[in-house]
C-alpha cells in the first residue's frame, strides 16, 4: 500500500511539473509558430474584379482594419476583444512596401488568409484575425485585386504596426485549441448562383461567417463542418460593442418564434440594406449592414435560412446602457439609436464623428449626414434610417454631435 501511493505522489508530481514546464513554455514562446509553405496563387487583375473584391473587403476587413482617424485600412486596436484575451491590434495592410503588405506576394496573401500562418514569419495568426478557408478562388482573387488596386482605402501609408498583448489564457488556448487550417488542396469553385440554397449557404458559411457569429458557443463551433457547430445560427455569443459593452447575437434559424422564420422576404432584405429591423429598431453593431450584398443575394441567404433546422432558442437582450434621467433629448436619441455602438460615448469608437461639428458647419447640412450617410460614403455599414427617426430627433441628434465634437478637445 505504501508502495502504490508512494508511486501514486512520484506521478502526480511528474504530472505537476509537466504541466507546469508547459505553461512556462507557453508563457515564454508565446504565440506558437508553424513552418509555413510556399503556394501558388495566381491573380489577374480586371476593373471587375477589383470592384467586387472592393464589395467583399467592405464586408470582410475594412471594420477592423481601419483605423477611425486615417480612414485607410492602416490598423487599429480591436475594441470588441473580450478582455480575458488581451489586447489586440489589426494591422496596416496598405501597399506601403515597409509597414503594410506591398511587399508580399498575392500566394502570401493568400496563404495567410486562408491558413492563418504568416507567411513571412510563421507565426499563428489568432482567431481575433478570421480565417477565410472557404472563400472561393474567384472572390479571393477579387479581394487580392482590390488590395493591389489604387483604391485610397490601401494607398501606401508608412504606418508603423503595433503589437497587442494577448493573455496567457489567448496563448494557451492558440496551443490545445485554434490551430491554422491546412491549405486547400483543389480549387474553390463559386456555386451555380441561380440555386439560391446553394449560393445562400456559400455566402454565409464560406464568404460572410454569419454562422461563426450567429451560433451558439464560439468554443463549440466546428470550423471544417459548420453545420455540425453547437447550436447553429441559433445564437447566444456575446460579442462586444465599441465600448466593450456585452451584447448577444441572435437566433437566425428558421424558428418561427424565436428565429427569423416568420419574417417576409422583404424584411429580411431591408434589414441587411439599410439595417433596420421589422419593427423599426436598428441591428445594432457588431451587426452591420450590407448594402454591398445585390437583392439576389440577400435573398439567396434568406432561402438558405429557411432550410437550415428550427432550434427554439429565446433571443437574450444585451445590458442596457444607463444615462442620466436628466440626459438632454440629443443624448437619449444617441442611445435610442445605438449611435454610441459604433461611435463610442465618446464620439470616437470604431467610427469617428468628433470632427463631423467642424466639418459640417451649416446644421441643415449635418442633419443630411446622419439622416442620409449612403449619400455622403455609398457603401458605408452606418445604418440608414429611413423614416424611424423623426425631425426633431435628427435636430437633437446634431446638436449632441457638436457637443462630442467640443468636449474632446479636438
Ligand atoms: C475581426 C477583425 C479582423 C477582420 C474582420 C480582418 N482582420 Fe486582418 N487582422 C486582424 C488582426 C487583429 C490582425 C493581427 C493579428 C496578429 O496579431 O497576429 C490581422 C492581421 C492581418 C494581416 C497580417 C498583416 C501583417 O503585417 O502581419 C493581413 C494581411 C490581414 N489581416 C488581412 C485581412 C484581410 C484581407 C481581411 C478581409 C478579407 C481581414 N484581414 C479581416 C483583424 C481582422
Ligand atoms: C460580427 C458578428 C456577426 C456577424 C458576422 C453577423 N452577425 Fe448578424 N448579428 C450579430 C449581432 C450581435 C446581432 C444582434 C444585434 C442586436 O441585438 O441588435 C445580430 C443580429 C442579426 C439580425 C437581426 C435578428 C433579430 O432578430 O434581431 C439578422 C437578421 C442578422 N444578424 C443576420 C446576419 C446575417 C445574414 C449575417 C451574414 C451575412 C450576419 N448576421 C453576420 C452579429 C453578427
Ligand atoms: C453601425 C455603425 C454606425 C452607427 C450605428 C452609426 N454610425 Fe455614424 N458613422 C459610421 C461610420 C463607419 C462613419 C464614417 C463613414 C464611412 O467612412 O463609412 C460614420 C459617420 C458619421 C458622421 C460623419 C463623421 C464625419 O466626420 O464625417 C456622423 C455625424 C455620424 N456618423 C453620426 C451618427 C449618429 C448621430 C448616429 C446615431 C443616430 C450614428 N452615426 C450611428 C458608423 C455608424
Amino acid at each position: 500500500m505504501k508502495r502504490v501511493l508512494k508511486w501514486a505522489a512520484i506521478v502526480l508530481l511528474v504530472i505537476i511539473a509537466a504541466v507546469g514546464g508547459f505553461a512556462a513554455y507557453v508563457a515564454i514562446r508565446g504565440i506558437p509558430s508553424y513552418e509555413p509553405h510556399v503556394v501558388e496563387f495566381k491573380v489577374v487583375s480586371t476593373p471587375e474584379r477589383i470592384a467586387h473584391g472592393r464589395n467583399l473587403a467592405m464586408m470582410l476587413c475594412v471594420h477592423c482594419h481601419t483605423d477611425p482617424i486615417t480612414r485607410q485600412l492602416t490598423g487599429t486596436k480591436l475594441l470588441d476583444l473580450p478582455a480575458e484575451f488581451g489586447t489586440a491590434y489589426s494591422k496596416n495592410i496598405t501597399q506601403d512596401r515597409e509597414h503594410g503588405i506591398g511587399n508580399w506576394s498575392n500566394s502570401e496573401i493568400v496563404y495567410l488568409l486562408r491558413t492563418g500562418i504568416h507567411p513571412k514569419t510563421g507565426k499563428f495568426v489568432p482567431p481575433w484575425m478570421p480565417k477565410f478557408p472557404r472563400v472561393s478562388d474567384e472572390d479571393m482573387a477579387s479581394i487580392i485585386s482590390f488590395l493591389r488596386s489604387d483604391d485610397p482605402l490601401v494607398a501606401a501609408q508608412p504606418v508603423v504596426n503595433k503589437e497587442g498583448e494577448p493573455t496567457f489564457l489567448a496563448k494557451m488556448l492558440c496551443y490545445i485549441a485554434f490551430k491554422p487550417l491546412d491549405y486547400p488542396s483543389a480549387p474553390i469553385p463559386v456555386p451555380d448562383t441561380t440555386d439560391k440554397v446553394a449560393y445562400g449557404k456559400y455566402l454565409a458559411l464560406g464568404v460572410l461567417d454569419c454562422w461563426t457569429c450567429h451560433s451558439g458557443d464560439f468554443k463549440k463551433m466546428d470550423m471544417v463542418n459548420p453545420e455540425k457547430s453547437f447550436e447553429f445560427f441559433a445564437g447566444g455569443n456575446v460579442m462586444l460593442d465599441a465600448n466593450g459593452h456585452e451584447i448577444p447575437t441572435t437566433n437566425i434559424t428558421s424558428d418561427k418564434r424565436h428565429g427569423i422564420g416568420a419574417w417576409k422576404e422583404a424584411d429580411f432584405v431591408r434589414a441587411l440594406r439599410t439595417g433596420i429591423k421589422p419593427d423599426g429598431t436598428p441591428m445594432r453593431f457588431p451587426m452591420v449592414r450590407m448594402p454591398q450584398l445585390s437583392d439576389h443575394a440577400i435573398s439567396s441567404i434568406y432561402a438558405y435560412l429557411l432550410t437550415t433546422p428550427a432550434i427554439p432558442k429565446p433571443r437574450q437582450e444585451p445590458p442596457p446602457y444607463t444615462i442620466p434621467t436628466n440626459a438632454s433629448a440629443g443624448m437619449k436619441a444617441y442611445y435610442k439609436y445605438s449611435c454610441q455602438r459604433c461611435h463610442g460615448e465618446s464620439g470616437l469608437g470604431i467610427a469617428d464623428l468628433q470632427l463631423a461639428g467642424k466639418k459640417y458647419s451649416a446644421d441643415s447640412t449635418l442633419i443630411d449626414v446622419i439622416k442620409h450617410p449612403s449619400k455622403y460614403w455609398p457603401d458605408t455599414y452606418m445604418p440608414e434610417w429611413e423614416s424611424t427617426v423623426s425631425d426633431q430627433e435628427y435636430t437633437d441628434l446634431a446638436v449632441y454631435v457638436r457637443e462630442l465634437g467640443k468636449k474632446s478637445g479636438r
